[in-house]
């Protein structure tokens, strides 16, 4: 359908569909927002007015079967997006879905089994991945040669209970964007040795993991919810070249024993200071359209999402 208007339905007027997805799909002139639905109705008027989306639906179901769209975006909490996403796939629709996919590696599985029988493009929000300096450091450093070690660290202070009430963990829901960045930069995995620790709370909030990758690469992994405050960094080395990334402050480069080699910032290489933008948020959904336009298999689709999330599984279950 290259040069066709992409007709995108779209489920969840909450606060990432409101914040990133919808004001990046409203930017592009050839997708065309056929229809929202949501449960509660001043979210959903709110957000249709706010998107100029004339058809507004309770019942999703409803929804697909009169607008027949290409594609559909659905913004659930983990917990309440399965049903959602097999029926859409069981109506053949290229489905798009929030991090984390599913509750359990298990969802995600089945999910990417039914997209591939049905012929369905799949893609999970993972928009570290399409953050345009994370992508710019990787190609610099594998410029030089094969990533040899990589690092993504994920820590933040937090003082509330678990995540939904307890419906998943801290690992799979959120924790799991610096897991999914160890395959982004050092691809499939071999070999997993990890530390997992509540530290006083009652459920797991500390993920220390060592990953030896198919590739002889070697990677670390170091989330925990309980430190003075919010960092997220990502580290890639080859010989000769190394790649220090924090999304939200800049990238350093060092090539060849000179330290600072480049320097640039996230905003600078996306050309835009707002985070949808530098964030990845904007260029994850230009992915997924015109990944629709080719009929090409979106990078972070279901199939690939599920080898993300047996990484979670495997750091639960590889404890020293
Ligand atoms: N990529 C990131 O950095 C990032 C950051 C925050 C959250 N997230 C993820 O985004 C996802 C959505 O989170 P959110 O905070 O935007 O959600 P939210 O709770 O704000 O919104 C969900 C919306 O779905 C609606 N809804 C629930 N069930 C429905 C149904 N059956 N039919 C129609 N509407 C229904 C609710 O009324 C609500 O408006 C989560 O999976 C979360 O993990 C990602």
């Amino acid at each position: 359908m290259a040069g066709k208007k992409v007709r995108l339905a779209l489920i969840g007027a909450g606060g990432m569909a409101n914040r990133v997805h919808y004001p990046s799909l409203f930017e592009m002139d050839d997708v065309e927002l056929v229809g929202l639905c949501d449960i509660v109705e001043e979210k959903l008027n709110e957000t249709a007015d706010k998107f100029e989306i004339q058809n507004r639906y309770s019942d999703y179901r409803k929804m697909i079967e009169e607008q027949a769209p290409d594609g559909i975006y659905i913004l659930m909490p983990p917990h309440h997006l399965f049903d959602l996403v097999i029926h859409s796939l069981q109506q053949k629709l290229h489905v798009f879905i929030e991090k984390p996919p599913g509750i359990t590696m298990e969802q995600t599985r089945q999910m990417a089994n039914l997209a591939e029988a049905n012929g369905c493009l799949s893609m999970v929000g993972f928009n570290r991945r399409y953050l345009p300096a994370f992508r710019k450091a990787r190609d610099i450093v594998r410029e030089a040669g094969p990533i040899n070690q990589c690092v993504a660290t994920f820590y933040k202070w937090h003082t509330g209970g678990p995540y939904y009430n307890g419906a998943i963990d801290v690992l799979s829901c959120d924790a799991v964007h610096a897991v999914d960045s160890l395959r982004f930069m050092c691809g499939d995995v071999a070999k997993v040795s990890s530390i997992v620790r509540s530290l006083g709370c009652a459920f797991d909030t500390s993920f220390t993991a060592l990953i030896e990758f198919e590739n002889g690469a070697a990677g670390v992994l170091l989330a925990n919810w309980q430190t003075g405050g919010r960092e997220h960094t990502f580290e890639m080395h080859s010989a000769g070249a190394s790649a220090f990334v924090d999304g939200d402050g800049e990238v350093v480069i060092n090539l060849n024993g000179e330290r600072r080699a480049q320097v640039f910032t996230p905003q600078e290489v996306a050309g835009n200071d707002d985070n949808r933008v530098y964030y990845g948020f904007y260029h994850q959904s230009r992915h997924f359209v015109d990944c629709i336009q080719t009929d090409t298999q979106p990078e972070s689709n279901f199939r690939d999402a599920t080898k993300t999330m047996e990484l979670v599984d495997r750091i639960y279950h590889s404890t020293l």
